[in-house]
């Protein structure tokens, strides 16, 4: 194996779980991120962000890896990843001005004849253009590839380890082999492509999931209208492989930090171009209805919302997360604050506090205690930690008994049996 020198840029989610699962396959690497509070952290030993497996990875080679506010005196990196975050914009696109900021830094000290792979999710078209800006910067011999980022937080550390493909977009022999090199050893299909395919790669992959997310989804409100089941459902279409099981679970719409900008940036993409990507404006809309399904629930058992207290159980966009970033749980919040209603939040991991509505909100840990003398509650995200309440002891806590399960995770049964009104994604009311 050839031992690369890395430079990371950025400490995200991408770039931390990245620079960890390198420094592990035996390169070295260097991280390097503006934020000094959590470059400072992680010269401390301690993890800036809430991922399986990180840790655990990170400790024991936490000696060889250099953490960094500032470009070392002497770089002699063979590749730079750029993973830095790409916000999304209020017109739909990606704001590239952390990206660009990044390469005008790059441009000062990278070495002669580098390699710039971009990680960070960004428009067809940007590897190019960051090129191009490298140029007008004197720096024509750092060549850039687009190297898109494929991982899904709480499983980034076996996705990065174990990826299902890895995608080059490369159109340099030497980058090229650079990046074989950097994977040497992995057993996994690498597409090699030119760059604005493997840019268009990463769009079409997270818009596809996204549209399937969004039309199980569908499904499920037409499964609560005809009385069928739409678990069921799922799993009799995902049987045919050509459809897959995975992705199709019905729930509050999907989240975080990508599928939303992503799907919006791919829109954008499409309109600049005066293309009307109608499928996916649908996938986008639907998605935005879906996050407040609970509130036609909560509306039919009461009339009046103001003063009703009511749980959110999660907050994070998904379990194995502390990320709240697009949560469902947030715009359902908003529109049940407007109507008068005290909210709750309830989550394993993600707190003790967040900032909703410009204030620190209380995030408490406990659901019992969350659910001491509450009117309703909703589970939002389908934490481990919540398939199994003790629903005898929750009828005695709480004022009223109203549940919305809104990732389908608790046994209707015995939810019903505890005397419960239960309504579901896709399964209608149950009344106990
Ligand atoms: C997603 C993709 O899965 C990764 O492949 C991609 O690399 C990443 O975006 C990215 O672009 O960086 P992630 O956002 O971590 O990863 O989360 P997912 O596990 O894909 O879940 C996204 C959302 O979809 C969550 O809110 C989840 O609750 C929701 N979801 C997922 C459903 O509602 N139903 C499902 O069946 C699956």
């Amino acid at each position: 194996m050839i031992r690369l020198n890395l430079l990371v840029v950025g400490t995200g989610y991408v770039g931390l779980v990245s620079a960890a699962c390198y420094a592990y396959m035996g390169h070295s690497v260097t991280c390097m991120d503006i934020d000094k509070d959590k470059i400072d952290r992680l010269k401390r030993g301690e993890c800036p962000i809430h991922e399986a497996g990180l840790s655990e990875l990170l400790d024991p080679l936490r000696e060889k890896m250099i953490f960094a506010t500032e470009p070392p005196q002497l770089p002699n990196f063979d590749i730079a990843l750029l993973a830095v975050g790409t916000p999304p914009l209020d017109n739909g696109a990606p704001d590239l001005r952390f990206l660009f900021s990044a390469v005008d830094d790059l441009a000062r000290f990278l070495p002669k004849d580098g390699v710039l792979a971009i990680k960070s999710t960004v428009p067809v078209g940007t590897a190019s253009r960051i090129e191009r800006r490298l140029a007008r910067l004197g720096r024509e011999d750092i060549v850039v590839v687009s190297f898109p980022e494929f991982l899904r937080e709480g499983t980034a550390v076996h996705d990065t380890l174990h990826p299902t493909r890895v995608v080059f977009g490369v159109e340099n022999v030497r980058a090229r082999d650079t990046l074989r090199q950097l994977h040497a050893g992995m057993e996994v299909t690498a597409i090699e492509c030119d760059r604005r395919t493997a840019e268009m790669i990463k769009y079409s992959s997270n818009a596809f999931l996204a549209t399937k997310i969004s039309f199980i989804n569908e499904i499920a409100n037409i499964c609560a209208k005809v009385g069928a089941d739409v678990s069921v459902v799922a799993e009799g279409m995902g049987l045919d492989p050509r459809i897959g099981n995975e992705f199709l679970r019905p729930g509050l719409g999907y989240g975080g930090s990508c599928f939303p900008k992503d799907t919006r940036a791919l829109v954008k993409l499409a309109d600049d171009i005066d293309y009307d990507f109608r499928v996916l404006k649908s996938v986008i809309e639907i998605n935005q209805r879906q996050r407040t399904a609970p509130l036609r629930a909560l509306r039919e058992w009461f009339p009046d919302l103001d003063g009703v207290v009511v749980v959110l159980l999660g907050v994070a966009f998904k379990p194995g997360t502390d990320d709240i970033r697009e949560s469902p749980a947030l715009d359902l919040a908003w529109e049940l604050a407007a109507r008068g209603v005290k909210l709750r939040f309830c989550d394993p991991v993600v707190g003790p506090s967040i900032q909703f509505d410009d204030a620190p909100v209380a995030v408490e840990r406990d659901p019992y205690t969350a659910l001491d003398g509450a009117d309703a509650a909703v589970l939002v995200t389908e934490w481990k930690e919540y398939a199994d309440l003790d629903w005898n002891r929750i009828r005695g806590l709480m004022a009223r008994r109203y549940l919305y399960d809104g990732r389908n995770l608790w046994n209707p049964g015995a939810v019903r049996e505890a005397g419960f009104i239960l309504e579901n994604v896709g399964r209608g009311i149950l009344r106990g």
